[in-house]
């Protein structure tokens, strides 16, 4: 009998159980959930500078380096502090234990962005990996990156990119010593910046490029004048400030010439890729395989739509081109500038070396060059405030309530800066990283970022910007010749010294 009770009531008693252990969840989810705001909401708010009526802190940021005020107020306000940037809130962190809580503990709260009017235009609308929030789309085109170009095994691939690199360089080098007096100095940058953009094609495309029909401009292109259309526009698009940006409340008041400006990056940009994009489709189809990301994405990323391939395109073209260049001029510029530490890199070398060219598998015995790179990478951030995020629910950082809707600018260069941190920071000293016994943690300086967000192609920068400081040192020295060539950055989207290292060099034998 009981039996028969039993399997006349089971179903609906455990239907019924079930009901109530959903209810009982969803209860203390949500009790839960809301005492949790409740709690950030009774954390202190973030303390405040002083800003004017309606414009904020906006005319405090006149001066062109953000990163440098942020730090300075860091002085008198703390690690974290907020400011107002015309109708937008804004949360400056500028400590590195309250920058990874950021990128680690309160990601969920913090993964999407909130972009600029010409950000908006030049990353289509999100269609990048460093400009998407973090949702679906940011997860596949990520791996696709990582497998197809930037991953370590997809590295391993590309290395005869990079030595042709590194190759090409040398030669130019030695070319120029031989075709100029004693005095003149070499313009590396003009150098190093042309070689990785070649890197850039030959990893993306398979090829480098000379010059190329855009059909939709109706123009024969030349190299130089791609690269200004693929890289160095969109970089200064990159920091085009609309003022409607920070009165989103006006964003019906037109504002023509930016937006002409920013569209016609776009269209240019556009149509370079799509010519690109074509030659190159139709080599494939001709049989003819590349060791490239577009062969790459166009057996392995069917799903992506043309955008989206034209995106997934130039998002490591571009991202190739500026910041691996920046590390590496600033760190010539410190080898030229500090005789001691060049000679015992140069020591270093040739003692692990021999006659042999410096290269990749060297670098594991070379732990000197890699603390110069990290050192280069504190000392002169490149990228020194993190693409801002946007705050999209209440949350908490550095023991304060940051409501939702608030921006979060980590500035890095402020992390990098931190006196309970690195002592004397203002002192280039690549000493620091050669701790005995402690292995270099990469995240160390936070010039990467953080957290599932972390840069992507940390492994290729540190490839590249390791065996082209390597080879410079081996074969040649480097002096400054005007020895108070002074630190000065640009007011560029990363930290480019404002005028190119100049140095004489001398090869070594
Ligand atoms: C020294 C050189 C470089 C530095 C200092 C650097 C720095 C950064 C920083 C700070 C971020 C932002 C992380 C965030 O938003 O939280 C980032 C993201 C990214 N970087 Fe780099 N980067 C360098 C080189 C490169 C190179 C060479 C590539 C590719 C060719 C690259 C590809 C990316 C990508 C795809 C992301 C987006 C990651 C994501 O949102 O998941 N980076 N990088």
């Amino acid at each position: 009998m009981d039996s028969v009770i039993d399997i006349v009531t089971f179903p609906s008693l455990t239907a019924t159980a079930v009901a109530l252990v959903v209810a009982i969840l969803f209860w203390y989810l949500r009790s839960y959930i809301s005492n949790h705001n409740r709690q950030s909401n009774h954390l202190p708010p973030v303390p405040e500078v002083p800003g004017v009526p309606l414009l904020g802190n906006l005319l405090q940021l006149k001066e062109k380096k953000p990163y440098m005020t942020f730090t300075r107020w860091a002085e008198t306000y703390g690690p974290i502090y907020s400011i107002r940037t015309g109708a937008t809130s804004m949360v400056v962190v500028s400590s590195n234990e309250i920058a990874k809580e950021a990128f680690v503990t309160r990601f969920q709260s913090i993964s999407t962005r909130n972009l600029s009017k010409a950000l908006k235009v030049l990353t289509a609308d999100k269609t990048m990996v460093a400009m998407s929030d973090y949702n679906d789309y940011h997860k596949t085109v990520k791996r696709h990156i990582l497998t197809g170009v930037l991953g370590p095994n997809a590295q391993k691939k590309h290395r005869v990119h990079r030595d042709i690199m590194m190759e090409n360089v040398s030669n130019q080098l030695h070319a120029f010593v031989k075709n100029s007096t004693e005095q003149e100095e070499v313009d590396l940058r003009s150098i190093f910046q042309s070689e990785l953009f070649g890197l850039a094609m030959r990893q993306t495309m398979g090829k480098d490029v000379e010059s190329i029909y855009v059909e939709d401009l109706k123009i024969t292109m030349k190299r130089d004048e791609i690269f200004n259309v693929l890289v160095v526009d969109p970089m200064m698009g990159a920091i085009d400030v609309d003022w409607r940006d920070f009165f989103p409340y006006l964003k019906w008041v037109p504002n023509k010439k930016f937006e002409n400006t920013i569209q016609q990056m776009y269209i240019r940009r556009e149509a370079v890729m799509k010519a690109l994009i074509k030659e190159h489709k139709e080599r494939i189809a001709s049989g003819e395989k590349l060791n490239s990301y577009i062969d790459y994405l166009l057996s392995e990323a069917q799903t992506l739509t043309d955008q989206q391939l034209l995106m997934s395109l130039w998002e490591p073209i571009i991202e190739s081109s500026d910041t691996t260049m920046v590390t590496t001029e600033w760190a010539i510029y410190e080898l030229a500038k500090n005789p001691n530490i060049q000679d015992r890199l140069y020591l270093d070398i040739k003692s692990v070396c021999g006659s042999d060219k410096i290269t990749e598998e060297h670098l594991s015995q070379l732990p000197y060059i890699t603390a110069i790179f990290h050192e280069t990478l504190r000392r002169h951030s490149p990228v020194p405030i993190i693409p801002l995020r946007h705050v999209h629910e209440d949350t908490v950082l550095g023991g304060y309530h940051v409501p939702a809707g608030t921006e979060l600018a980590v500035n890095i260069y402020g992390c990098n800066m931190e006196t309970n941190v690195w002592e004397n920071p203002e002192v280039w000293d690549p000493e620091r990283f050669m701790k005995e016994n402690e292995t270099i943690d990469m995240q160390k300086t936070m010039a990467f970022g953080g957290g599932k967000r972390v840069c992507a192609g940390s492994l290729q920068a540190m490839l590249i910007s390791c065996i082209g400081i390597g080879r410079m040192v081996q074969e040649f020295k480097w002096e400054l010749k005007d020895k108070a060539q002074a630190d000065v950055n640009t007011i560029g989207l990363t930290t480019q010294m404002l005028r190119p290292l100049r140095a004489i060099i001398k090869p070594r034998n």
